[in-house]
């Protein structure tokens, strides 16, 4: 069955590229703020007995997973058949073990909630790392969509002779897929992090690869100090400014300045989250993603 698409705000980009690349119906819904910081949604279409896919990345997730919530539920009882969620950032994926005594799994407490208001999610590349697959977490069908093919196009198209560099161990999922794809070679740093704006990244190895251009690939960039410490490795190395390239693009604060500011070719990110570094696009993807679940769930019910 075909998905009618609602954008929460700040996804109406991507939901209209979805709908075009295939041809589904953008929803006509009201949603706002009351004054006191409470959600409202109002749906201006019929939902009864259709397919609602909502499409809502969570960026600042504690002031939209609530809002996401409730649109669903609300879809569910206006009697939508099936709700799919959207969410190209899916937080809440990095408190995946109790790192310290006193604190708990939020990853796990965050899909629960998700999985209680919708029949199926897709996203792009969760930070899946002590948590293997979303099926360990999530309750309802996943679909995650890979950045790699994307990525690596950009690359080749962009980057002469480059030198792939992960900044920590984690991010070898993605630097190793990439590197196959654009056949060139990949190096992986070590990372210590020691609090949220403190980390510290091995010095690389790189004396075969000295004419190359090093690009750095990870999931996610939050404070950019992973990529600024991996960035200032890398000068110390005898490279030339590396190009940055992440998944999801948070850039807490001033970031994005402070790594503009550390000395790189260049930052780009995928479209995941609204930013203006956003050179991948994965709406393609994703809605390949959104028709596969839809479809997996016909051929369940007949
Ligand atoms: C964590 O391991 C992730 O893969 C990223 O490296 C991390 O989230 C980046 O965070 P930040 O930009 O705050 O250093």
């Amino acid at each position: 069955m075909k998905p009618i698409v609602f954008a929460m705000p700040g996804n109406e980009a991507m939901a209209d590229q979805i709908c075009r690349a295939r041809g589904w119906e953008a929803g006509r819904w009201e949603t706002r703020r009351f004054p006191d910081g409470e959600s409202y949604v109002r749906f201006l279409c019929d939902v009864q007995g259709r397919e609602v896919a909502i499409v809502c990345s969570l960026a600042d997730p504690d002031a939209r997973a609530i809002a996401l919530y409730l649109a669903a539920c609300v879809a569910r009882e206006l009697g939508a058949q099936r709700v799919g969620l959207v969410v190209p950032y899916l937080a809440y994926m990095r408190q995946d073990i109790a790192f310290h005594p006193g604190e708990g799994i939020t990853a796990v407490h965050f899909a629960r909630l998700l999985s209680s208001a919708c029949d199926w999610l897709v996203t792009v590349d969760p930070h899946l790392h002590r948590i293997h697959r979303l099926d360990q977490v999530y309750s309802v069908p996943t679909c995650v969509v890979r950045a790699s093919p994307r990525i690596a196009a950009w690359i080749a198209a962009n980057v002469p002779l480059p030198l792939l560099v992960g900044p920590d161990a984690e991010s070898e999922q993605w630097v190793a897929e990439v590197a196959a794809e654009v056949k060139c070679p990949f190096t992986l740093l070590q990372k210590t992090r020691n609090g949220d704006r403190d980390v510290q990244v091995s010095v690389p190895v790189i004396d075969a690869w000295r004419e190359r251009t090093p690009v750095l690939v990870d999931d996610i960039a939050s404070t950019a100090m992973t990529m600024i410490a991996a960035v200032a490795r890398l000068h110390e190395a005898g490279l030339n400014d590396p190009w940055c390239i992440a998944v999801h693009p948070l850039f807490a604060g001033d970031a994005l300045a402070a790594l503009r500011a550390a000395g790189v070719a260049g930052i780009v990110s995928s479209n995941t989250i609204a930013h203006e570094s956003n050179r991948i696009d994965m709406s393609e993807p994703i809605a390949d993603a959104m028709a596969a679940l839809s479809g997996a769930a016909d051929a369940l019910r007949s």
